[in-house]
């Protein structure tokens, strides 16, 4: 069979997120269509030399040497054998708009949004501005710089910041993931550490208001050529006071509730939202808009992952499951709409 589509699984990457990335491609790989697709498996190291492997579940199964990516492009069969790129990195170095960046600036295929889309949703602070310009509702926040950190000011400065915030707070890094330097905060006494500790991810980070007791709601975008649509709103429930890391990958205590229990018409206005927000931020293929629900049922747009999990158990692909699209029918529609990008 010499029509198949060659796919160029990407999947690995400098981010602290890389071993959910290869959990997530194990699990792309597999459900990729054998019959319709040859899939090559391109895994980036976590000091991001790249090496084709046999598949994801393979990576000792080397066919290349790991090399920087300008020496692999030159000795692997890579960009020459391959229709369509499927980036199935998390985070930074990859959900970012860099890889993108890549494929675009060659006008090769790839599935998933483009570089504007997954620059701006990798940046918080940079989606809730663009957000809430166009009143989309986030939660407050106050943004912090490296270079001129609050930690560094004189106590009294520190004082006057810190008693404006109405705690308990969220301490975060502007670009990170999977709840990696994240920290909720009770007291001003708790901060300084917590802001450490989110200033080691990213340079710009955020102090957000606490949306208390909220209920997190989840939705699922696909676009291609003839528009977009989204799924089922579907609810995690975390064991932990919060979706923390060990919520999201290690326990495995989480509760899905799919589809979310929700008022029909608050099911319309989330969808809605969701929408509204994927064509804003210009997101493109695919993305998942994450919201936090008050108790009094106002809802604020937290964050939309450009590249969202990809697992057989992540709220991508079982939202668009209960929505009536199964795993591989996604991942088949996903690369028809990467395929169209530059039509
Ligand atoms: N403002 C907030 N109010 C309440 N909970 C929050 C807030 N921000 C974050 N959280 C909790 O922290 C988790 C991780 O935060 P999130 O912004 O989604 O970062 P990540 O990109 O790491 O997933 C959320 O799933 C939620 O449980
Ligand atoms: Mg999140």
């Amino acid at each position: 069979m010499n029509n198949k589509i060659k796919i160029g699984l990407i999947f690995g990457g400098m981010s602290p997120e890389h071993e959910i990335s290869i959990i997530s491609a194990k699990s792309v790989y597999e459900h990729l269509d054998k019959e319709k697709y040859k899939v090559y498996s391109y895994y980036i190291d976590k000091n991001g030399f790249w090496s084709e492997v046999k598949s994801p579940e393979k990576l000792e199964e080397r066919k290349s040497n790991p090399a920087p990516f300008i020496a692999f492009k030159g000795v692997s069969p890579f960009i020459e054998v391959v229709d369509i790129f499927f980036p199935v990195l998390h985070g930074p170095y990859g959900e970012d708009g860099t890889v993108q960046g890549i494929f675009e600036s060659l006008k090769i295929p790839f599935v998933g949004t483009g570089v504007v889309g997954a620059a701006v949703t990798m940046d918080k602070v940079l989606t809730k501005k663009i957000l809430e310009a166009d009143g989309i509702p986030v939660a407050d926040y106050l943004i912090l710089w490296k270079n001129n950190d609050i930690l560094e000011e004189p106590q009294r400065i520190k004082d006057s910041v810190y008693e404006a915030l109405k705690f308990p707070v969220f301490v975060k890094p502007s670009s990170s993931g999977s709840s990696i330097g994240i920290t909720k905060v009770k007291e001003p006494a708790a901060l300084p550490s917590a802001i450490k500790k989110a200033f080691e991810y990213s340079e710009k980070i955020l102090i957000e208001e606490s949306i208390e007791g909220a209920r997190e709601i989840e939705v699922s975008v696909f676009s291609d050529k003839s528009g977009i649509r989204v799924s089922i709103p579907g609810e995690v429930i975390p064991f932990n006071e919060f979706y923390d890391y060990e919520d999201k990958y290690e326990l495995g205590k989480t509760k899905f509730e799919i589809p979310a229990k929700l008022p029909e018409k608050l099911v319309k206005k989330i969808q809605k939202t969701a929408h509204d927000s994927f064509k804003i931020l210009e997101l493109y293929g695919m993305s998942r808009v994450d919201f936090l629900l008050d108790k009094d049922n106002n809802f604020y747009v937290n964050e939309v992952n450009a590249i969202p999990g990809f697992t057989s158990i992540s709220m991508y692909p079982r939202l668009w499951k209960e929505s009536g699209i199964g795993y591989s029918e996604l991942l088949d529609l996903l690369i028809q709409s990467g395929l169209q990008r530059y039509e």
